[in-house]
């Protein structure tokens, strides 16, 4: 038997912990301990940080891994480039396993940005009643715009002592229905949408809410991701494993 090591907090990771072939393959699941509940996984499940790439090196050798699917958030950058690194060290095939990016439609107002503060910049003068989607961790680069009001939706409430910018905090878990995002924006008086470009079926809603009310979309481009194999479905993770020896 093969131990696999998927790097998760995604449906693609839970989808390919569910399609692993049992026969060969013992699936670990890591998730980064962020989410208090998160969803059940059929395979070994660990939580909590590594260490860095020295920790990571060292979980890989401990835990005896022979291949590595990265399939965390693509916004989620860090541990992506620490896992290139660290398999790299260790001499164990990586795979990323990103899903496709969201693309412009006919109707879409779309005010594509680097990064947060880059969006948090394009807001005053652009809208004043924002739906803020980029979730937790992202907050504090809006905090500063004190004339803007936003409904900011995200998966679990914010730490307390994290600094908000004015407006009101739904927690809410995807998918979302198109009535549902339809609903939210007329009832909020939205005036814009912002969001990364997570791409992905369970949050896509939000943009054709948006076109059909016509109000801008701040969209935040994805991070750079490391050099390496790379595939965009969980069929294609699955030939990628079957190629490993
Ligand atoms: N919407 C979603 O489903 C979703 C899910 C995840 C992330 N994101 C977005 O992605 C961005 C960055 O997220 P992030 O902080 O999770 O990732 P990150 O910035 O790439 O990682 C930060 C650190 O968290 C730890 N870590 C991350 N993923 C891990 C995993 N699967 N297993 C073990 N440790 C892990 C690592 O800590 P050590 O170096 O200490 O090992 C890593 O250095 C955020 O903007 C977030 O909103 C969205």
């Amino acid at each position: 038997m093969q131990r696999l090591l998927i790097l998760g907090g995604t449906t693609e990771a839970t989808a390919l912990a569910q399609a692993l072939p049992t026969d060969r393959w013992i699936g670990i699941v890591s998730l980064a301990g962020r989410t208090r509940q998160p969803l059940t996984i059929p395979a070994i499940l660990r939580q909590g940080h590594f260490g860095g790439v020295d920790g990571f090196v060292n979980f890989l050798k401990a835990e005896r891994i022979n291949a590595v699917v990265d399939a965390t958030h693509p916004f989620a950058a860090q541990i992506s480039h620490q896992a290139a690194i660290a398999t790299d060290q260790c001499q164990i095939p990586l795979l990323m396993l990103v899903r496709p990016p969201w693309e412009p439609q006919m109707g879409d107002r779309w005010l594509v940005v680097p990064d947060l503060a880059a969006a948090a910049a394009r807001l005053p003068g652009l809208a004043q009643r924002i739906f803020l989607t980029t979730g937790r961790q992202s907050l504090a680069s809006f905090s500063a715009l004190k004339d803007q009001w936003f409904l900011m939706r995200m998966l679990e409430p914010p730490p307390p002592e994290l600094p908000l910018p004015p407006g009101e905090v739904l927690c809410d878990r995807p998918p979302f229905t198109l009535t549902h995002e339809l609903d939210l924006l007329q009832r909020y008086h939205i005036q814009a949408l912002v969001t990364k470009n997570s791409g992905g079926t369970a949050t896509c809603t939000k943009l054709a809410a948006a076109r059909q009310h016509e109000i801008p979309v701040v969209i935040i481009e994805r991070p750079a991701l490391p050099e390496g194999d790379r595939v965009s479905t969980v069929a294609a993770a699955l030939k990628w494993l079957d190629q490993q020896s």
